[in-house]
């Protein structure tokens, strides 16, 4: 199928590609040349490990040294590792490789203090300061397994993963800074801790100077004090040798319930895919600078911002700011111009932010991007309208590509390294090497070139791609894998043209994707049911043109409640922010006399979603009553519908 994507007489993709299809151990064996092992692997590729076979089993390494030491030793030391640039603070810094090792040493002596081992799970709950950074790498430098918390939850959801992951210790910050806020964490912390039925043993806090939190005196402890007596006593870990299928993290990615699911990423398919994907798909050679602005709580930041670009040798940029208003909406012409950054990966929704702000992007022409090469949106659909303008106003390459937490870094993208093949405008181009992608209907039969169906990827994934969520094994076959058998679900619609390109379209499930967030409706659809005065409730994903979706809750109130359904609706707006976080943007909850349902009692969400963007709909045949259409029709006038 592949072999019919568009020639372009430069791109060596069809040639890999095909090269990956004759001999996929050997092509992996090859890529994990590029990584330093402590001892070579076994077996390449071992399929009765785990649950569908693991990759580099019996292989020895570490992280930490493959993203830190080895390029220290190898001449490096004094290269940029890591440039923070923070608007919001107003402050800068740069750590060079051999400052970023000395740093990251010293952490995982701490941690070690503490009693964290091979193995511990650490929970990282922090704003994008490289005190974050350094905190995975130290982690990854004992053997302990991280969880990095975004910012932008509320205590439950930490809570929660608290429970999950249980924590020996946990890695916070005093605040996080948001435009015109400080979102104190240590609050936070203090109610999921107490919250949660597991208790970490300690927590270390970086107290930034916008606030000092007050530290409970028996659990926490003073990060630079900490750092400033391990330093005293000449403290540093050296690197803890694991075997390429021990995790190397856990991050928690919204699930179709509200319990999230513990992605699980291993240490040596990580490296090697990571390491693959910065020279062959992202063009970024050891020693350029790389932009990635995400954030660390995501899955993008962690492959991207800290360990792609790290393990491959290259200067990482980490931005704590904004697309508009830290100052303007040219703020990320200015970051990479001033630092010289070669190529930015980042959501389409900051694009669309800046457009908004900045129409024609008059403030582009003040900044020098002519180091800069390529710009690559991932996270959510891009949208051709965005791509376009974004293509005009930086006459440079605009790479779409997709991926997922659950698949660790990119199933179909444009191969800047291998050559780039012709750019079509709502499609992420063409799998990757170790991808081997299907649409097919709900048999698993195969669908005709330009027919949506769900988008499966046959096993085993590559390199890089989950194993299993963490300590969940019926959980990921029962998610991913038991629908499709022998295929991994993406849980993504989509089609393949007649030239092989993969167009996602959107979730089959209850997935919403808010300015480039993935959250779960049926998370919102349990905290709004928890409301006492709620019967019933369904939260769709609104068509947005800035977030691309925006959350929309609609609640039927119990019989009897007499109260002021504005008020009520107050209540549940605030009810999700304190229970998930503000990053579920949810501010619309719109109050319905009952909900649209089939005979069967199913909720008609699908119709609803479409009355909601005022798209054409049908009468669904089974609906149980025709009139609840009209009504939600009704609800939704003059709501943001
Ligand atoms: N800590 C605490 N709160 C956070 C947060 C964090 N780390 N990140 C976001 N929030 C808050 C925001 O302040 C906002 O709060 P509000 O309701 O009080 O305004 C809320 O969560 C929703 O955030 P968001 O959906 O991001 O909206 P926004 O209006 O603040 O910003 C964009 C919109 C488009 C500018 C922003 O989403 C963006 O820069 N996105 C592109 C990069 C990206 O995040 N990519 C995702 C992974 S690739
Ligand atoms: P996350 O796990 O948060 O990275 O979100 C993954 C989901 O975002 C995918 O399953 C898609 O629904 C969506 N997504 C990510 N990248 C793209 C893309 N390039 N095109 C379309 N959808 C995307």
């Amino acid at each position: 199928m592949d072999a019919k994507a568009p020639r372009a007489a430069t791109s060596r993709y069809h040639e890999v590609y095909a090269q990956w299809q004759r001999d996929p151990e050997g092509f992996w064996a090859e890529a994990a040349r590029e990584i330093d092992w402590f001892e070579p692997f076994k077996k390449v590729f071992d399929p009765s490990m785990g649950v569908y076979g693991r990759w580099f089993a019996g292989g020895v390494l570490n992280t930490c040294y493959n993203a830190l030491d080895r390029h220290v030793i190898g001449g490096r030391g004094g290269q940029a590792a890591l440039i923070y640039d923070s608007p919001v603070t107003g402050a800068q810094a740069s750590f060079s490789y051999d400052e970023m090792l000395f740093e990251v040493a010293t952490l995982a002596a701490i941690l070690q203090d503490f009693g964290v081992g091979k193995g511990d799970r650490v929970i990282i709950y922090m704003p994008l300061v490289p005190e974050a950074v350094f905190a995975m790498l130290a982690c990854a430098r004992i053997g302990a397994v991280h969880s990095v918390v975004f910012g932008g939850f509320a205590a439950k959801e930490l809570a929660k993963r608290i429970d999950d992951a249980k924590p020996k210790l946990i890695l916070s910050a005093s605040c996080g800074i948001e435009p015109g806020r400080i979102v104190k964490y240590k609050p936070l912390l203090d109610e999921a801790v107490a919250m949660a039925e597991f208790k970490p043993s300690a927590c270390i806090v970086l107290q930034r100077p916008q606030e000092q939190a007050k530290l409970d005196e028996g659990r926490d402890h003073d990060w630079a004090a900490l750092r400033d007596a391990a330093i005293a006593a000449r403290k540093s870990a050296d690197c803890v040798p694991v075997l390429a299928t021990d995790p190397l993290y856990i991050l928690y990615t919204s699930g179709t319930t509200g319990i999230p699911k513990g992605v699980v990423r291993d240490n040596g398919g990580h490296a090697v895919a990571l390491k693959w994907s910065m020279k062959n798909l992202y063009g970024v050679d050891p020693g350029e600078v790389w932009w990635c602005g995400s954030d660390i709580g995501w899955v993008v930041g962690h492959s991207y911002i800290v360990y792609g670009p790290l393990i491959h040798g290259a200067t990482s940029i980490m931005y704590e700011g904004k697309p508009v208003g830290t100052p303007d909406a040219g703020a990320y012409w200015r970051v990479i111009s001033q630092h010289g950054a070669v190529a930015f990966f980042t959501a389409p929704t900051a694009f669309r932010a800046i457009k908004k702000e900045d129409p024609d992007a008059k403030l582009l022409p003040k900044y020098d991007l002519s180091k800069f090469r390529t710009l690559f949106l991932a996270g959510e659909r891009a949208d051709p309208p965005t791509v376009e303008w974004a293509e005009q106003k930086l006459n440079k390459p605009v790479v779409d590509h997709w991926w997922q937490t659950e698949t660790g870094w990119c199933i179909a993208g444009n191969p800047v390294g291998l050559g780039m093949l012709p750019v079509k405008h709502g499609s992420a181009t063409v799998p990757m090497p170790g991808w081997d992608i299907r649409v097919v209907d709900e048999s698993c039969r195969e669908v005709p070139n330009g027919t949506i169906g769900s988008i499966v990827a046959k096993l085993p994934m590559p390199p890089g791609a989950f194993p299993t969520l963490w300590q969940q094994d019926e959980r990921f076959r029962e998610a991913y894998l038991d629908e499709f058998p022998g295929y991994y679900k993406t849980a993504d619609a989509g089609f393949r043209d007649e030239d092989g390109y993969v167009h996602v379209m959107g979730r089959t499930d209850d997935i919403i994707n808010v300015a480039g967030h993935r959250l779960s409706t049926g998370g919102m659809e349990e905290v709004l049911a928890a409301h006492p005065d709620v019967a019933e409730c369904a939260v769709i994903g609104m068509a947005d043109s800035l977030k691309g979706e925006v959350p929309c809750g609609f609640v039927v109130m119990k019989a009897g409640v007499t109260r002021d359904a504005a008020a009520i609706e107050k209540e549940i707006v605030a009810l999700v922010r304190e229970r998930i976080g503000p990053v579920a943007a949810f501010k619309l909850a719109i109050t319905v006399p009952r909900l649209p349902k089939t005979r069967s009692g199913k909720i008609l969400r699908g119709t609803m979603k479409k009355i909601a963007d005022g798209e054409s709909w049908t009468m669904p045949a089974t609906i149980e009553d025709p009139k609840v259409l009209e009504e939600i029709g009704e609800a939704v006038k003059g709501r943001g519908g």
